[in-house]
């Protein structure tokens, strides 16, 4: 709490209340605020961060899945928080670049209503299905999409989620329209994927690497060049026939806009001790996440790749046709 004797040794020292409160930040726990359901990529980077983050901060980092279309809902409410840093977001290439195109009605903007913190981790897109799909590779799994149609049901976390836009890029690459089933999140998703009750789902490989090494899934390519270490058995799309199919996402960490620049500092600082940290990396290389570029964990290289990924997704999107509300 700012106390009234503070405020008077913050004028005495010729302070602002807000630059004041922001030297002694944080004085209570920190709310990171997760745009979808527990158990998801999101989700699990966030937690494996906030650990490391309320070392570093002194203070606890708590937190809170706030759910609803696909992500959009979390980010409009801390783009309207107070800038005080007690709640930042974890966005990521759906709420803070997809939605742009993909939403004409968006009540935020990615690039005015935040104050960018640092870029989380990159991860590729993983293709999975579930255990009992009579297809072995690939290729099979592509022939059997096809010939099964919407027969045939494609799970993913909401129009506009990572999930749905590139799992549009698949289904478009490979021309199948299967039958659409979305989720608050790709947690729980993957819990219908694993009982059976979905066929496949494009997933960031930190969400399901552990299902699919464990073997209660099936995992079928990774959309990048290189293959995971974490799944060193799955092919690349191109090892697998498909190397048109690459796709790279991210997660990041964002403030209201206009939060004094000693509490975007301080959260930076705990975020990049967090990436940093031997923990951080052990769990990111299990799951196949990649730390980025150090250039990249700054406000200003976050500011500078989400514009760069509006520009990247909006084409795609546009082609595609898909809007909400679809
Ligand atoms: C999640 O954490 O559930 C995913 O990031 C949602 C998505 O696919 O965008």
């Amino acid at each position: 709490m700012f106390t009234r004797r503070a405020a008077i040794l913050a004028a005495a020292f010729g302070l602002s209340i807000g630059a004041a409160q922001a030297q002694t930040y944080p004085t209570r726990p920190v709310t990171m605020v997760i745009p979808f359901a527990a158990g998801g990529p999101t989700d699990v980077v966030g937690r494996i961060i906030a650990d490391q983050m309320s070392r570093s901060l002194g203070q606890t980092v708590v937190v809170e899945n706030v759910v609803g279309a696909s992500g959009q809902t979390a980010s409009l409410r801390v783009s309207r928080a107070d800038p005080d840093g007690y709640s930042f977001l974890i966005g990521h290439t759906g709420t803070h670049a997809a939605a742009v195109a993909l939403n004409p009605k968006l009540r935020y903007d990615p690039l005015q209503d935040f104050t960018p913190v640092g870029l989380v981790n990159t991860n590729p897109i993983l293709v999975v299905s579930r255990k009992d799909l009579p297809s072995t590779d690939l290729k099979s799994l592509v022939a059997y999409l096809k010939e099964q149609g919407s027969k045939v049901t494609n799970a993913h976390a909401g129009i506009g989620s990572v999930s749905h836009t590139t799992c549009l890029l698949f289904n478009s690459i490979i021309g199948v329209k299967p039958t659409e089933v979305p989720y608050r999140g790709t947690g729980p998703a993957m819990n219908d994927i694993m009982g059976g009750q979905v066929d496949y789902l494009c997933d960031q490989i930190v969400g399901v690497a552990p299902q699919a090494q464990a073997g209660t899934i099936k995992a079928y390519a990774v959309a990048q060049k290189e293959r995971a270490p974490s799944l060193p058995d799955t092919p690349t799309t191109a090892e697998a026939g498909l190397p048109e199919y690459q796709v790279q996402v991210w997660n990041a960490m964002f403030l209201p806009k206009n939060t004094p620049q000693p509490i975007v500092d301080k959260l930076n600082a705990a975020l990049v001790d967090a990436l940093n940290h031997p923990n951080t990396k052990t769990r990111f290389a299990e799951l196949g996440a990649d730390v980025p570029e150090k250039s990249l964990s700054t406000p200003a290289g976050l500011q500078g790749f989400v514009k760069a990924e509006i520009d990247r997704w909006t084409p795609v999107i546009k082609k595609a046709g898909v809007t909400m509300g679809q």
